[in-house]
């Protein structure tokens, strides 16, 4: 399946939300109103992948900073596995590189095994733990990737006031 990607619109946002809704767990979904402070933020973008005559079924926020921030990637349950999560992560990537970011940082669930094996094959490295970080009690997992060199792990110097990014 080949997907296309593009910014993300102010009418994107309820599909987004379903979305956020389908791939995470109660405690971990994001409310509407979460959702929509994070992709307000001034240094956040939001980038959406769709099939050619389909709907969108994925997207991905981050946020630029010296050490930019993946907050979120959501990709529907039946388009995993088919490339379109990679796109987007290179796609933020390329984007926070080009915004001066050195490196990129992110918080994962440690329980979540298929986001934990998807950005260890984009070359992100554990490098601290949140003990009980979500709502729900999991401990989180910091992952970074230096975007300089690729594949070298750089700290986050990351601020708890992010909670519940991801
Ligand atoms: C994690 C996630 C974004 C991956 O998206 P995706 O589109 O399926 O990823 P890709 O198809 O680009 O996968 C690239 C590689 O990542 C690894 N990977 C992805 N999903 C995996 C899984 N379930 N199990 C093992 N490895 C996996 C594989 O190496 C894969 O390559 P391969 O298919 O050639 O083996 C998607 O599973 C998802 O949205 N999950 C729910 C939300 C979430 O947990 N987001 C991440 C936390 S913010």
């Amino acid at each position: 399946m080949s997907f296309q990607l593009r910014d993300f619109r102010p009418e994107d946002f309820e599909t987004l939300w379903r979305i956020d809704q389908e791939c995470f767990p109660p405690g971990i979904a994001y409310s509407r109103q979460e959702l929509k402070i994070y992709m307000r933020r001034s240094a956040s973008f939001t980038i959406v992948a769709l099939p050619e005559h389909g709907q969108i079924v994925a997207f991905i926020v981050a946020g630029k900073g010296a050490v930019g921030h993946i907050i979120t990637i959501d990709v529907l349950a039946a388009a995993r596995r088919s490339g379109v999560g990679s796109l987007l992560l290179r796609a933020a990537e390329q984007r926070l590189q080009a915004s001066g970011s050195k490196a990129v940082g992110l918080e994962t669930a440690v329980d979540n095994a298929p986001a934990l094996a998807f950005y260890k094959r984009h070359g992100y490295c554990v490098v601290d733990t949140y003990p009980r970080y979500y709502s729900n009690g999991v401990d989180a997992l910091v992952l970074t990737k230096d975007l300089a060199q690729d594949g070298h792990p750089a700290r986050d110097g990351n601020d708890r006031a992010k909670k519940k990014t991801r």
